[in-house]
């Protein structure tokens, strides 16, 4: 099915700019800064929204708070992924009475991918009368526009339309960190795995112009952002349906003719088109770090061919000896799905069996969540959730001895890492990300964040190392 790629004229951003500075002008007369509150919830494709809400939201003159009684206007972005997600969307969102009670003129918007859905819509229409703007992520562009519509027409609004949605350039964006940065190079997904809801509310992929990733890019490196991540759902499709005949392994070779002090990760990597000349692009390129995040899902070809995700273990299995090969040192993470619907207990300890055999330095785990509107929703699923429960947590103390070992291989290195975060832990006041991705809280100065750093390991357990910055 060919999918034209469209894009948002920059003449339509610059129109929500100039409504931004309408909204700016408003406020003039007023003694105190308006306050924003957006609160984040899925990926990091959600938090990089977020980034783009605040950014037009700071244009706006709005300051920002963490306290929903402070917050003159309060947007949540929301995920869809799981059925948790969302349930733990619609109670906090409920709570949010509490603060509109005391201040009536607040404005409460959800956006995101669960407002994609048609049922959530409604839902939100009828049961959450606290809710004054509905966008999904199609409209995410327009958000100027349709806030001054919910505060100048005292109604509520509505804009969630069936879209495949488009790649906008040009929005503002207010950073949350000064040293890490989120860069999407691509929106959407095509792969419709049978459980999987994000193609339904991301819509088609489409992938950002090389000039405008690298534009952006060699911003942020000018900036001394030190760790800049790639973003789209499936990296590994990038440059399909571009002019250019690009790849995302020329496009990883073009971003690094960059120059300065910076590394780059990305993510997320489909197997299915996880390339020999990606694995050899990274060994080659000294700021590529040197981690590959290849969701498996699960450890059964029948179940992968269920899923749709067009790979066999054979398959996977010779990617990652491909990869130790030519990248000496490379770490690997993963996500799996147990309780697909149909699994026995013998496919679920196939899957612990991958594992115990490919040995991720990471992986995220999570029990089948059926998405209404997805093929396996449909599928007959007969586990009771109890047993799915004793399969999943067999898995995590597999995995949970994995890493402690892996972990404790670390004590005694000197590495190099970027100190890229603070902790309230007095001990240990800073945090480090190894070049593999390990988290490291770390003692030492404060002056050392944002730096790259050799910090000796001293201690570990299953979920981080401990070090002291030399
Ligand atoms: N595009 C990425 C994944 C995005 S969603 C990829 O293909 O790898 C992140 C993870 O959530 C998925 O890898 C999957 O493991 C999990 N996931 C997605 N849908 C789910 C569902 N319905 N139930 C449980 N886990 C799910
Ligand atoms: Fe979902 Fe599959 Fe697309 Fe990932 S590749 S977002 S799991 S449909
Ligand atoms: Fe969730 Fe949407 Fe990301 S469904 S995982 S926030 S793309």
């Amino acid at each position: 099915m060919a999918y034209e790629r469209k894009e948002i004229s920059i003449e339509s951003i610059r129109r929500q700019e100039d409504i931004c500075r309408e909204i700016y002008d408003s406020f003039v007369s007023q003694k105190n800064r308006p306050l924003a509150m957006v609160d984040t919830y899925g990926c990091q494709q959600n938090e990089a929204d977020s980034e783009k809400l605040r950014g037009y939201l700071a244009e706006m003159g709005y300051g920002f708070t963490q306290d929903e009684f402070e917050a003159d206007v309060i947007v949540v972005n929301t995920c869809a992924v799981r059925e948790h997600a969302e349930m733990r969307v619609l109670g906090n969102v409920g709570q949010l009475n509490h603060s509109k009670k005391q201040h009536p003129d607040q404005i409460i918007a959800v956006c995101g991918c669960m407002v994609q859905q048609e049922h959530m819509v409604e839902k939100i229409k009828k049961s959450y009368p606290v809710v004054d703007l509905v966008f999904g992520p199609h409209e995410l562009w327009r958000f100027p526009e349709l806030l001054l519509k919910t505060m100048t027409s005292h109604k509520r609004v509505f804009a969630a339309e069936k879209s495949d949605g488009a790649v906008a350039e040009g929005m503002p964006l207010k950073r949350d960190s000064s040293v890490k940065a989120w860069l999407s190079i691509m929106y959407g997904c095509n792969n419709f795995c049978t459980y999987c809801i994000v193609p339904y509310v991301r819509g088609r992929e489409k992938s950002r112009k090389p000039g405008d990733i690298l534009t952006e890019f060699r911003g942020l490196v000018e900036a001394g952002y030190k760790e800049i991540t790639l973003l789209g759902q499936n990296v590994n499709s990038y440059g399909k349906g571009l002019e250019e005949q690009i790849d995302f392994s020329d496009l990883l070779n073009l971003l690094c003719t960059v120059p300065g002090d910076y590394h780059i990760r990305f993510m997320t990597s489909h197997p299915k088109d996880a390339s020999h000349k990606l694995i050899d692009t990274i060994a080659a390129q000294p700021k590529l770090c040197k981690h590959l995040h290849l969701p498996v899902q699960c450890g059964s070809d029948r179940l992968l061919q269920q899923m749709n995700r067009h790979y066999t273990i054979e398959q996977y299995l010779e990617l990652i000896e491909y990869a130790r090969k030519t990248v000496p040192g490379i770490t690997f993470s993963s996500d799996i799905i147990i309780g697909f619907p149909g699994e026995t207990e013998s496919e679920a300890m196939e899957t612990v069996a991958l594992v115990e055999k490919v040995r991720f330095d990471a992986l995220f785990t999570f029990i089948f969540s059926p998405r209404p509107g997805t093929p396996a929703a449909k599928m007959d699923d007969p586990v009771p959730r109890e047993e799915k429960q004793r399969w999943f947590d067999r898995l995590c103390a597999v995995q949970n001895g994995i890493s402690e070992e892996l972990h404790r291989q670390y004590v005694g290195q000197t590495l190099r890492c970027l100190v890229d975060g603070e902790s309230d832990d007095a001990r240990w006041p800073l945090t480090a990300r190894t070049a593999g991705g390990r988290l490291v809280h770390c003692t030492g100065d404060r002056a050392a964040l944002g730096e790259y750093r050799d910090v000796k390991i001293t201690d570990s357990n299953t979920w981080a190392l401990f070090g002291t910055i030399e």
